[in-house]
């Protein structure tokens, strides 16, 4: 994946939840499109500081910065960092997210707050203080005819339901009203919000999907674009989220699904 250096030259993003998966390729796309980079990372520091390593061997700033985007104080203590680092932050991706899967009657209060707490208080505290940062700085027209772009990872389950999944769906259709009350409040301050939600991307969240042939065949019974999607599908959305070329986006959800929010069984079927 190539982008112009330009595209985002001179702006400071940080993109949490970044050690791996589609949060690694957004800091990876981000820093080829000119953007310095904060790696933010939870358990993974080895593979934090790798990303860091390689973005800038190929000649942008980065930094990798660990917390638990659940808890206030290390996310004060992570944008504080960032901030002191790059002079400012102009691009959040809040990406971080993770699945704690069981049937309901199985799922336990711990599991529920786990992935609330991650999946929303988590983009709610990181939006929380980018904001900030963005309406204390104002808008920088050399740099982004915005003050600052917040980009949230939804998911296709922000609309469809998913049995076994209740936190999860949960915290993902909380951030479709949590982003669209954001970018309302933010837009007078010149602040787009949006939100990517991504279909059935190769990650290791859900690897056991799509890591057999019987697996993904299952899958694709799902996607009628018939592939499974590779997180350079998102990270080629999250940088023109971030970038100008989108300027008059805001409080939208791009689903990039493969069409997987299409009612695939109502192509032969109703
Ligand atoms: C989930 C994946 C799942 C995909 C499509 C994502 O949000 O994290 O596990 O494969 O949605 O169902």
């Amino acid at each position: 994946m190539s982008f112009s250096p330009h595209l985002l030259k001179g702006q400071k993003a940080l993109v949490t939840g970044a050690s791996s998966g589609i949060g690694e390729a957004i800091a990876r796309s981000l820093a080829s499109a000119g953007a310095s980079v904060a790696v933010n990372y939870h358990s993974e520091a080895e593979e934090a500081q790798k990303i860091v390593a390689d973005i800038k061997a190929a000649g942008t700033e980065a930094i990798a910065l660990g917390a638990d985007v659940s808890k206030e104080d290390e996310v004060k203590a992570m944008f504080g960092q960032a901030i002191e680092e790059f002079g400012t932050i102009d691009i959040l991706v809040n990406n971080a997210g993770l699945q704690k899967d069981s049937p309901l009657v199985d799922m336990t209060l711990d599991h529920w707050n786990l992935v609330i707490g991650i999946n929303l208080t988590g983009q709610f505290l990181c939006a929380r203080e980018a904001a900030k940062e963005f309406m204390r700085r104002g808008v920088q027209p050399h740099i982004s005819s915005a003050a600052g772009k917040i980009i949230c990872m939804s998911s296709v389950h922000e609309v469809i339901p998913w049995a076994g999944h209740v936190n999860y769906a949960a915290s993902k259709g909380g951030i479709n009203m949590m982003m669209r009350s954001i970018a309302q409040e933010l837009a007078p301050h010149r602040i787009r919000v949006n939100s990517i939600a991504p279909g059935a991307i190769k990650t290791p969240i859900n690897k056991s999907a799509w890591d057999t042939s019987e697996a993904e065949a299952k899958l694709l019974k799902l996607i009628p674009y018939g592939r499974v999607g590779e997180v350079e599908d998102i990270a080629k959305t999250a940088v023109w989220l971030a970038s100008d070329d989108s300027d008059y986006v805001n409080g939208a959800t791009l689903f990039v699904d493969g069409g997987m929010t299409l009612y695939p069984g109502f192509a032969t079927g109703g």
